[in-house]
């Protein structure tokens, strides 16, 4: 499934929680009505999907990676994130994730629970995220101009 474009339009969760389970990969397995509802997806739909489907472009990825390294050393992640909707509209949430064990305590997938955020905290979280943002996009610019530099050096050498 494509990434949907996104436009600037909020939607504000009504309340609640947002519940979602995935597998060790990150594919959709489980999603409670709420989820449902404020995805804009269907159930159908979101059933193995990639989680990243949601994934906003004013995400910085660092949190990502932060999460997934948290999870694999069996810790309980959460943090806010921006998720993007089926519609390109967009919403803020607290996440909460973390690992589900089978029996012989080896990870089997993960569980999240999202929640409103506070409006206050997110003001902060905004002007942060905006901050890293800035950083990861200076720094895949440099690493574009090295790979340009060396590609060019390289087809003098050859
Ligand atoms: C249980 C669980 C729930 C997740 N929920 C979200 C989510 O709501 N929104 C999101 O963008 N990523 C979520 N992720 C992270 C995605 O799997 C993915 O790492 C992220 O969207 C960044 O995409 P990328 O890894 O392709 O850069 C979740 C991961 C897990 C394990």
């Amino acid at each position: 499934m494509k990434h949907p474009l996104p436009i600037n339009k909020e939607v504000t969760f009504e309340g609640g929680v947002m519940i979602t389970e995935t597998d060790t990969k990150g594919r959709i397995t489980y999603v409670n009505r709420r989820f449902i509802n404020m995805s804009a997806y269907t159930k159908d739909e979101l059933i193995g999907m990639p989680h990243s489907i949601m994934r906003h472009p004013d995400m910085p990825r660092c949190l990502f990676t932060n999460m997934w390294k948290s999870l694999k050393e069996k810790q309980i992640w959460k943090g806010y994130v921006k998720n993007l909707r089926k519609d390109g509209a967009y919403y803020w949430v607290i996440v909460y994730v973390e690992p589900k064990y089978n029996d012989a305590g080896e990870i089997i997938g993960y569980i999240a629970a999202r929640k409103i955020p506070e409006e206050r905290s997110l003001d902060e979280i905004k002007a942060k995220y905006g901050e890293l943002l800035d950083i990861e996009s200076a720094s895949t610019q440099t690493e574009n101009m090295i790979t340009n530099i060396i590609a060019e050096e390289m087809g003098e050498v050859v």
